[in-house]
């Protein structure tokens, strides 16, 4: 579907994102040292630029896993809310493992807190959650997120990974696609 170019506002630099994502391998180096093996499993797919800039600068061994769900959130069917589903697996067991989960948002809470359940019913040594931001207005459920890039408003944002209709993931920034130019569009787009 087609759909008009909404305008786009820029909410967290560029700079910023960097800069917090530093912090967030630091918190992340020191309480996984002497770890030999960390298993960082990011969720399409969302996360796949916070991801591979994270995963850079941890020091900690670590291997990467792909995860993919698709949510019907109310942000997205409001008539299923909560029901998650697995699209794909991770390629290796974890059993034993240390896992840190890699989402680029936490809106209602539902998709974390899914595959919270799904990894740790697979008895990793350690599950732990890093999420780039969150929406705590949105919250529907309490989640879980042990190491956080940014709490924003209940606005829609794109970049960096986040999309509006597959569009924008690529932009440097975290921009907030401007509520009255696409109002009209959200419901198409779930
Ligand atoms: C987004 C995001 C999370 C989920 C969060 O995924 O990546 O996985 O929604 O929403 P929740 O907290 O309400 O469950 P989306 O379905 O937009 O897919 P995408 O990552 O492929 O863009």
């Amino acid at each position: 579907m087609e759909h008009a170019s909404p305008k786009l506002e820029p909410l967290i630099s560029a700079d910023r994102i960097a800069a917090r994502v530093d912090e967030l391998a630091t918190a992340i180096n020191q309480q996984y040292q002497g770890v030999d093996e960390l298993v960082l499993i990011g969720v399409l797919k969302g996360s796949f630029i916070f991801l591979a800039d994270l995963a850079r600068r941890i020091t900690v061994p670590h291997r990467i896993e792909f995860i993919a769900v698709s949510s019907y959130g109310a942000t997205k069917r409001t008539d299923h809310p909560g029901d998650v589903r697995l699209i794909m697996d991770i390629r290796h067991p974890v059993n034993g493992a240390h896992v840190l989960l890699i989402e680029d948002i936490v809106d209602t809470g539902y998709t974390i807190t899914y595959l919270q359940q799904l990894i740790s019913a697979r008895g990793p040594a350690s599950l732990r959650t890093c999420a780039l931001v969150r929406k705590l207005e949105r919250a529907e459920v309490e989640a879980t997120v042990d190491y956080l890039g940014f709490d924003i408003p209940d606005v829609w944002v794109v970049g960096y990974g986040l999309d509006w209709a597959e569009r924008f993931r690529t932009l440097p920034d975290i921009c907030v696609v401007n509520p009255d130019e696409h109002e009209s569009d959200k419901d198409a787009m779930s």
